[in-house]
């Protein structure tokens, strides 16, 4: 049976969907904010372009050369036993792993859709009560909430590649485009828009600890949503002819087009009103809803229309954080599509369960691994190790285990000679250093 393909917009906005995420959107500015600002979003850009997109494109090459999910891909680009361990990595979709709390915090959105409709907190005390009534106090609450995301997911994925993933891409990531601009508009009457704009672009080097870098480069890596197979999964399904590397930078460019816009939103709504830019995850949950409260009605609306983007965000990556899993139960396993999804939203539903219990008063103590709860655990491994360790394997096996000639057939028509050659040398040498660098040091963070 022929699979279902994209089309080239579908795939171009189902990609810019993966990776448009919560990280854009609740990471980017918090971190942003935390690491002062201009020079850190300097550090960002450098990576993502030097780096990133080189990964971008190396991963979907195996997707679309592979033209299954990523361990048959794996196996048929480079059947050359040496390399078997290759897929090794990718047997597992680490993209479970990542749904564990990812669908946790997406919980948290819809909460405060609810929250903005029954009344704002007004001042910093009321919106911690608010976040606490989540993060300690609330288990049941996020368990159901968690669900919710989890059902809406496997919902999208039943329906398949085309009316499914496709679907839901085109309608959702436009929209959330156009939120984003409503409200750039909006904070552009502001007298901070401008001091929001130089805040996010002109640097102040001396604020560059070394911390700041490593968290640019994994957050390059995370927002790209390089290394864990969701793009292969996804570029298996490209139509034969699409440019890999044109379509590669769309999606890198509209991830970090948005990354950017969010950030002047942010910041231009908290230097107006008050608020510190470096106040850390809280900053959506807890900065921005005092600030819409002050706005009275408009401000009501603002916050729905807020969050309402920030949940378009998070599901269009949660579908593709799912689908690599399902696919690989449906292709090699056999199973039925119900069934794969099915299994795979089990999984990752009890241990979100685990997750939300790990930071809830009454259920934590178990859940906690020295100052650390499981939550915590499992976002860190997968930003400073997990994710590395797939961004490297992609970068060796393109680099080293496929052939050469190979590798020029699809990509040199694409990206032209010159192009390639710098390309070809990252993916070789820059990534995989690169990429070593950060899981060395964040071992020592
Ligand atoms: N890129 C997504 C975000 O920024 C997260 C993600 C990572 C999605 C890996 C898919 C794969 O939120």
């Amino acid at each position: 049976m022929q699979a279902a393909k994209f089309s080239r917009i579908g795939f171009i906005l189902s990609a810019a969907g993966a990776a448009v995420g919560l990280g854009n959107i609740w990471k980017f500015p918090y971190i942003t904010g935390e690491y002062g600002g201009g020079a850190f979003v300097m550090v960002y850009l450098v990576t993502i372009l030097f780096i990133g997109v080189s990964l971008l494109i190396a991963e979907m090459l195996i997707g679309k050369k592979g033209g299954e999910d990523a361990v048959t891909s794996f196996e048929t680009l480079a059947p050359s036993a040496k390399w078997a361990w290759a897929k090794a990595g990718f047997l597992f979709s680490i993209g479970l792993i990542i749904m564990t709390f990812y669908s946790v915090v997406i919980g948290w959105i819809f909460y405060y859709l609810y929250v903005s409709v029954t009344g704002l907190p007004t001042t910093l005390e009321e919106a911690t009560a608010t976040f606490d009534v989540l993060y300690g106090q609330s288990p049941y609450l996020q368990i159901g909430l968690h669900f919710i995301s989890v059902v809406l997911v496997a919902l999208v994925l039943l329906r398949g590649i085309k009316s499914g993933i496709e679907r839901f891409n085109i309608i959702l990531v436009p929209l959330l485009i156009m939120i984003l601009l409503g409200l750039m508009v909006y904070a552009m009457q502001f007298e901070s828009f401008s001091k929001s704009v130089a805040f996010m672009f002109v640097p102040d080097f001396s604020k560059l600890s070394g911390e700041a870098i490593i968290r640019a480069v994994g957050h390059s890596f995370f927002t790209l949503s390089i290394g864990i197979g969701a793009i292969m999964a996804y570029s298996a399904a490209l139509p034969k002819h699409t440019n890999i590397f044109v379509a590669g930078l769309w999606v890198a460019f509209l991830d970090t087009f948005i990354a950017i816009l969010a950030g002047i939103v942010i910041f231009a709504f908290l230097f107006q009103f008050g608020g510190e830019p470096a106040k850390g995850p809280g900053l959506v949950f807890m900065s921005l809803p005092v600030i819409f409260a002050k706005l009275g009605t408009i401000g009501t609306v603002i916050a729905l229309i807020f969050f309402l983007g920030m949940a378009f965000a998070g599901l269009t990556s949660a579908i593709s954080l799912v689908e690599p899993s399902v696919m690989y139960l449906e292709r090699r396993w056999g199973w039925q599509k119900k069934s794969a999804v099915f299994g795979s939203s089990f999984l990752y539903f009890v241990v979100g369960v685990l997750v939300i219990l790990s930071i809830s008063d009454g259920f934590k103590e178990p859940l906690t691994f020295g100052t650390k709860s499981l939550f915590d655990v499992l976002e860190f491994a997968v930003d400073s190790f997990l994710m590395p360790l797939g961004g490297i394997l992609i970068a060796l096996f393109v680099g080293y285990a496929m052939k050469r000639d190979d590798v020029e057939a699809v990509l040199l028509g694409h990206m032209g000679n010159t192009v390639f050659k710098v390309w070809y040398f990252s993916i070789r040498f820059v990534a995989p250093l690169a990429v070593l660098f950060l899981a060395y040091n964040a071992l020592y963070l």
